[in-house]
């Protein structure tokens, strides 16, 4: 049967943390040049409607680290642009390639695109989850802190894809997640209460960064202003100011927290330079890590879970 990656309660709580282990053995292999080519003869297909460094990047290098090819398309590339509909093109696509990946606006895309399509689909990013965003972030914990057990993360900032998806992660994961949001900017109420019901691990909201930060082992953050939220820019920095973080939310955080970002970062917005460029921050490895999850998830997509 073939899986999907659409939002993280796609994956079970063994399955996200066999992926970040495999991601972390094939970091090495690679590394030792000693990694399978599991995806010899196959071919990734992506589909992006919005823009992208990283996902689009991190998944080309991925399927040719695999030893396979990857046909990139932007939505204006396609007939989807002249409104052949998501159904067709799934079937058709499925007809030529092995994984599709697609990043769009409505979440709803991803999973008609999925219901159609004969083989597996990730989400890329929509306005509701970046899945691979959160495997790659919950790797680097794992590499910074050893393990996920009894993790205690703090989200400052938007209540966006990216908190959905930490949320969505330490509901299937079980461990302690404290966001804080200004108020207006909270994570959407299905999202929390599907955690909440369905889910394990404690999800507490605030309006007090520092309450968030207090006893975090990693505190994240991202833009005020997602893809598609361009003409609300100015009125988010009014309201976001307080929840930047900077060396006064870090110095009253534990000394080991590290800060993650999904970037692309507005420095001096969300965070500030020195955090950015400072010692605790893991950006960097959380982007590398981006290459490594999805190479793990590709192979596990088709090997591991037939
Ligand atoms: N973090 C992330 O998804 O980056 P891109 O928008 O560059 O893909
Ligand atoms: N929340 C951001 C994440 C970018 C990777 C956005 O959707 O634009």
């Amino acid at each position: 049967m073939k899986r999907d990656l659409l939002s993280l309660w796609d994956l079970t709580s063994g399955e996200i943390i066999h992926i970040i282990h495999r991601a972390r053995s094939m970091k090495e292999e690679w590394a030792r040049n000693q990694l399978k080519k599991s995806m010899a003869g196959k071919t990734l297909g992506m589909i992006f409607v919005k823009p992208s460094t990283r996902t689009r990047v991190s998944f080309e290098a991925a399927a040719y680290r695999l030893g396979g090819n990857c046909i990139f398309m932007t939505e204006k590339d396609t007939q989807l642009s002249r409104k052949e509909p998501l159904a067709d093109t799934a079937r058709v696509l499925s007809r030529y390639v092995e994984i599709l990946v697609m990043r769009t606006y409505g979440h709803d895309d991803v999973v008609e695109l999925a219901r159609h399509a004969t083989i597996p689909v990730i989400n890329g990013l929509t306005d509701s989850f970046h899945p691979c965003q959160i495997l790659a972030d919950l790797m680097t914990v794992e590499e910074r802190r050893g393990s996920i057990d009894g993790l205690r993360a703090a989200w400052v900032g938007d209540g966006n894809n990216v908190a959905h998806s930490w949320i969505n992660a330490a509901a299937i994961l079980g461990f302690s997640l404290t966001l804080a949001c200004p108020e207006g900017y909270d994570p959407e109420a299905g999202v929390m209460e599907k955690a909440r019901s369905e889910g394990r691990g404690e999800i507490i909201l605030t309006r007090y960064p520092r309450e968030a930060a207090a006893l975090a082992d990693v505190i994240s953050t991202d833009v005020w202003a997602s893809m598609g939220q361009e003409e609300e820019a100015e009125a988010r920095r009014q309201v976001f100011r307080p929840y930047q973080v900077g060396a006064t939310l870090l110095s009253g955080a534990p000394p080991k927290a590290i800060v993650l970002h999904c970037l692309p970062a507005h420095r001096g917005e969300e965070i500030t330079d020195e955090v950015f460029e400072g010692p605790q921050s893991a950006v960097f490895d959380q982007a590398e890590n981006r290459l490594h999850v999805q190479m793990a998830l590709m192979e596990w997509m088709h090997e591991g879970s037939a």
